[in-house]
């Protein structure tokens, strides 16, 4: 009798104690194992008379009932502390910020070509493309600069070794008029479209780099005339710069593809040491700027077009998109531009979610 019930009180003690699953294992193995002291008094049951046994074997089971009873409790509590340690040791602080997380921008000229589709195609303009890999037909030829021009010398252009099958010689555009070329043949007449790219001209310092963008426009229908592209040009550069005051001149001057040809000037003053697009253009602090090429479309090419020129009229422009960029968002330096230089995206780059609307806005903040 006192057996049991010191074994039971024994085992109980060290149970409780036990701290950890292994010392627990180790314990269950000392009393309930093959060899524990709990299944060696089961074996004393052998040698009892029945009586003794009867009651031997009760009190046995009832001790060994309790011992796997309390080890069972003991290792689901010692399991659950185990695993809130854990939990508490790896707990997340949510008020900890964020960590810096990369998000892209967008690259100014993406941003202004943008602009400019969202501007123009508010007046009926679609957009179109044209190769950046040219033939000197549709670069020069077809915008009347036959081979001997002296504009084609101008043009600083990269040329393939080889020709194409039709003999042309291969280049990469030194402009986007070619795709006014290209529209006409293959849209015909009625015409409203811009074509922003890239072009190519061997050039090279802060203002130049060889490779640059421009945005051409083409109006082709009947009885166009300056007045057309006047209104046009005025309209876009007002949406374009968000001011209300601004003021054109146009310049007389020579495109070869345009008859007459026109630069066009906007007014700008100085502000706070910067300049600024809008203002008249002709007193104290105020000069002009010249911003675009344009004309209106020469006979000739209209007739390359495979437009007949006495039913079809229209106008051009063109100007470099890197540089409206520039005016309006007060970069210097052009060659920034094509650095990759990641800290120059930060501060010159534009939210990609912040896409230009007329109502919202063309130009969201840098
Ligand atoms: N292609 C001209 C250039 O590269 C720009 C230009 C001037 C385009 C007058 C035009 C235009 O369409 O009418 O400098």
């Amino acid at each position: 009798m006192a057996d049991t019930d010191s074994l039971l009180a024994e085992a109980l003690a060290k149970i409780a104690e036990a701290d950890t699953l292994d010392l627990l294992e180790q314990h269950r193995v000392a009393f309930l194992g093959k060899k524990g002291s709990i299944s060696a008094l089961m074996k004393t049951l052998g040698g009892m008379s029945p009586e003794e046994r009867s009651e031997a074997g009760a009190r046995f089971n009832v001790l060994r009932t309790e011992v796997a009873d309390a080890l069972a409790a003991r290792k689901v509590a010692l399991e659950s502390a185990a695993l809130e340690a854990k939990l508490a040791s790896e707990t997340l602080d949510l008020s900890l910020p964020a960590p810096e997380a990369s998000t892209g921008s967008v690259h100014p000229v993406s941003q202004v070509m943008d602009e400019l589709a969202e501007i123009f195609a508010d007046m009926g303009f679609a957009v179109a493309t044209g190769p950046e890999i040219e033939d000197d037909w549709h670069n020069f030829t077809a915008l009347n600069m036959p081979e001997s021009h002296p504009a084609r010398a101008m043009h600083d252009t990269f040329y393939f070794p080889d020709s194409d099958e039709q003999g042309r010689s291969m280049l990469l555009r030194t402009h986007t008029s070619p795709v006014q070329i290209r529209s006409m043949l293959k849209e015909g007449a009625p015409l409203r479209i811009i074509a922003p790219g890239r072009v190519y001209r061997s050039d090279s310092d802060a203002t130049h780099t060889p490779m640059f963008h421009q945005i051409e426009g083409l109006v082709i229908d009947k009885g166009i005339h300056l007045g057309h592209l006047k209104w046009t040009l005025e309209t876009f550069l007002k949406a374009f710069f968000e001011r209300d005051d601004i003021v054109l001149r146009l310049r007389p001057s020579y495109f070869p593809f345009t008859e007459p040809s026109v630069e066009v000037d906007v007014g700008y003053s100085m502000e706070k040491g910067r300049r600024v697009v809008g203002g008249s253009g002709d007193d104290e602090g105020h000069a002009w700027m010249e911003v675009l090429g344009s004309g209106m479309v020469n006979r000739k090419v209209i007739e390359f077009g495979g437009l007949d020129p006495d039913e079809w009229q229209g106008f051009a422009f063109g100007t470099g998109v890197d540089r409206l960029a520039m005016l309006k968002y007060g970069m210097d330096d052009l060659r920034a531009f094509f650095d990759g230089d990641l800290r120059w995206m930060k501060h010159y780059g534009f939210a990609a979610l912040d896409v230009p609307t007329l109502s919202g806005g063309v130009g969201v903040s840098a």
